[in-house]
């Protein structure tokens, strides 16, 4: 309301009688950097989604007066540059409270670095490497890290008698992370790394590296490649090369069996285990209401994975900020709400927002892909409880 506008309101309100003045109209804007298009574009649709859904099942419980606008930017894949130039033109130009959203390490932690500077708050909603939070005392992330994933899956393996291991991994930050938490976790177990390779970023030409490990014959290949499209790539390569004929067990992080990328994938992927922070088979209460808002909102075409309850579960963060705020942000009441966060009630279980590091503390699940009826599912059958960061656990921060 401009300030004419405000005292002819005021002047309207006096001339009714009215005793009380409604509350003043405030907005509070979020950018949202994600990747919208390109080969990875369905990873930003995905959290775009979930956190709109969040807003739409719960708008109505912002406080009164309080209005959220998102800004969205579409940072087109794993581009820092990119995605720094959109983090300060939002905060320069459009004035934003909040930032959120970042599918790419590198992005999160050039966004990351500015967000210290600039003092603007940052929810994580997927890079999963596992420095970015150490990076800015302004960052709080809702997805995982790598290590998270990892490194529990690295000793379940190493638990099933499997002695030999290969590691395949997408050649940066999570990649290596991953690759360092399953070979940490893998051979503390009693297992043996028997050799690695490390698949291009973008665009990776899958078959020359299955055909190496394939001639390694390892008991088992640990893989990590982004979510998307590249995983039912990989799968691809995996079946054609005839892997498990051979014997050589596949196991790998979520990223590698997002449900939207099981059906591309067919049988070949029955009874590949994963670990993982949320599966759309889990029974919770929680999980089949969310699920059902989904369906209801966006039909059957598209189904959700892991990174949609990352944005769900990250705009419920930013929900809290707000409420907490009354719209007013401070960056550091801000950083104060979401340090030690909480919600029992997550479609993947219950989950806090560490105080001491800024990352998230779940459940780690892991599952078998089974087949589900007519499509294929990650189904959980073992949980290792609200699991912090392993790698800051092991790595505390010099103060
Ligand atoms: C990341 O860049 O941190 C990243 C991207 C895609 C994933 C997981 C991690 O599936």
């Amino acid at each position: 309301m401009t300030g004419f506008g405000m005292k002819m309101g005021i002047a309207a309100i006096a001339m009714l009688g009215l005793a009380t003045l409604p509350a003043a109209a405030q907005t509070v804007k979020v950018g949202l950097i994600l990747t919208y298009s390109g080969p990875q574009g369905s990873l930003g649709d995905e959290i775009d989604k979930g956190l709109s859904l969040y807003i739409k099942t719960h708008e109505k419980d912002l406080p009164a007066g309080v209005k959220l606008e998102l800004i969205r930017r579409d940072d087109t894949g794993p581009n820092p540059d990119v995605a720094k130039r959109l983090a300060q033109e939002l905060i320069a130009r459009d004035g934003v409270n909040l930032l959120a959203g970042l599918v790419w390490t590198p992005n999160a932690n050039a966004v990351a670095a500015l967000s210290a500077e600039a003092k603007v708050p940052v929810v994580v909603m997927n890079a999963a490497g596992v420095t970015t939070t150490r990076l800015s005392p302004y960052v709080a992330r809702v997805s995982f890290t790598m290590w998270q994933t990892s490194f529990p899956l690295g000793a379940w393996t190493a638990h099933q008698g499997l002695k030999h291991a290969y590691i395949a991994v997408s050649d940066y930050a999570p990649g290596h992370d991953s690759e360092e938490a399953f070979t940490k976790g893998f051979t503390a177990g009693g297992g043996e790394i028997v050799g690695a390779v490390r698949f291009p970023v973008k665009s990776p030409d899958f078959v020359p590296f299955v055909q190496r490990i394939k001639d390694a014959k390892p008991d088992v290949v640990f893989v990590f490649v982004p979510a998307g499209a590249q995983a039912a790539q990989f799968m691809k390569a995996y079946t054609e090369l005839g892997l498990k004929e051979q014997g050589i067990k596949l196991v790998g992080t979520q990223d590698l069996l997002p449900e939207d990328e099981l059906a591309h994938m067919g049988d070949s992927a029955l009874g590949v285990v994963s670990a993982g922070t949320w599966s759309a088979t889990s029974a919770r209460p929680q999980n089949k209401e969310f699920i059902a808002a989904w369906k209801e909102s966006y039909g059957t075409e598209v189904v959700p994975t892991y990174m949609a309850v990352a944005g769900w579960d990250g705009m419920a963060a930013i929900f809290a900020v707000i409420k907490g705020t009354k719209g007013n942000i401070d960056p550091d009441k801000a950083m104060a709400i979401l340090k030690g966060w909480q919600n029992p009630d997550s479609p993947r279980g219950p989950i806090m927002i560490d105080p001491e590091t800024r990352d998230i503390i779940e459940n780690v699940y892991i599952r078998r892909v089974e087949r589900q009826g007519d499509h294929l599912g990650n189904v959980e059958f073992e949980t290792i409880p609200q699991v912090k960061d392993p790698w800051k656990e092991q790595n505390p921060e010099k103060k």
